[in-house]
């Protein structure tokens, strides 16, 4: 084994650090050690403030395009529920049956159709949500917890479309769903990026997840004994859902500090004026073969969010206090 001892020339071409000038460096004489020169701050400062400020815009937009009631977690881009295409292949015919209860069917088809894409854009959200949770640095456990509802509303779509499938002579299956957009960007201090994620999880898990269970719950007491034990499962894996983005809520409060806490208050009084839209009930239906498919009442909707708000702002009042803050943060 031979060593190589031949000494390298040395590198002489090499600029020495310490010729350039204070501005190239952008380092300051400063006596207590390296800083940043004076023109560096404004930019930087100017920089900051003018994120903060879209971000603040984005926030109070949020607000108020994206808190609406519905049923389950939709998926934001752009101030609307996107949701995907469905795939439809023929199956067998429908059976025979009265015109009432043809009209019936193809309703529900509809109804179940559109269950299927909702709990399919949830999987795409709550993708979304567990990326910007570890962006934040969550603890594991909220990770997992949403890891695992993503499988829950894996699951709950595959049964809803299946469902579809079974009122009508079509096949369903969810297509590709757009994901490009950003839902509460990437920008400005933590603070804020937890606001923007205690504020989604209040109105998109805390509110509409636990309406989705209470109306699943509802729907699962009244209808034929084969639906109502998924529907049950469903009923109780969305409130889970509600639970993990009240966990959500509390960590990102205890974390987030003053403007964190500041953005949730906002996000009260927005709580406190939502109302539910007016969907009209389907008509020409027969209501008791409706129900007994496992399908809602318009009013379930209506009296599930009046239900649902009352328990939230109960929670929300209790978590803002002061008190409450400063010692989960501890
Ligand atoms: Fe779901
Ligand atoms: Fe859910």
């Amino acid at each position: 084994m031979s060593e190589n001892n031949d000494e390298k020339p040395p590198q002489n071409d090499a600029p020495d650090p310490d010729a350039r000038s204070e501005d190239e460096k952008g380092y300051s004489d400063n006596p207590e050690g390296p800083g940043l020169n004076m023109s560096m701050w404004v930019i930087l400062g100017m920089g900051l403030a003018c994120s903060l400020c879209s971000a603040i815009a984005f926030a109070v937009f949020m607000l108020r395009s994206t808190t609406q009631v519905v049923k389950g977690r939709p998926f934001w881009r752009s101030g609307k529920a996107r949701a995907p295409e469905a795939v439809v292949s023929q199956g067998e015919s429908a059976s025979q049956c009265s015109q009432l209860e043809m009209r019936t069917m193809e309703a529900l088809g509809q109804a179940w159709l559109e269950d299927g894409e909702a709990e399919h854009a949830s999987i795409a959200a709550f993708a979304d949500l567990q990326l910007r949770l570890l962006a934040l640095g969550a603890p594991r456990a909220l990770l997992s917890e949403t890891a695992s509802a993503i499988q829950d509303e894996i699951r709950h779509g595959e049964f809803c479309y299946r469902q579809a499938s079974t009122y009508t002579d079509k096949r369903y299956q969810p297509g590709a769903i757009r994901i490009s957009g950003s839902r509460s960007g990437g920008l400005g201090p933590r603070s804020l990026r937890l606001g923007f994620v205690a504020l989604e999880s209040l109105f998109d898990g805390c509110l509409n997840e636990g309406i989705a269970a209470k109306i699943a719950k509802q729907a699962s007491q009244r209808c034929k004994p084969g639906l109502s034990g998924a529907l049950a499962k469903i009923a109780a894996d969305e409130a889970a859902h509600g639970e993990l983005a009240w966990k959500i809520v509390e960590w990102a409060a205890s974390e987030g500090g003053a403007l964190t806490t500041a953005l949730l208050k906002r996000g009260v009084k927005r709580l406190e004026t939502m109302e539910p839209s007016n969907q009209a009930e389907p008509t020409k239906i027969s209501m008791e073969l409706w129900l007994l498919e496992g399908q809602a009442r318009q009013n379930d909707l209506v009296s599930a969010f009046y239900v649902q708000r009352r328990e939230l702002l109960e929670r929300m009042t209790d978590l803002l206090q002061p008190r409450r803050i400063t010692a989960s943060a501890a």
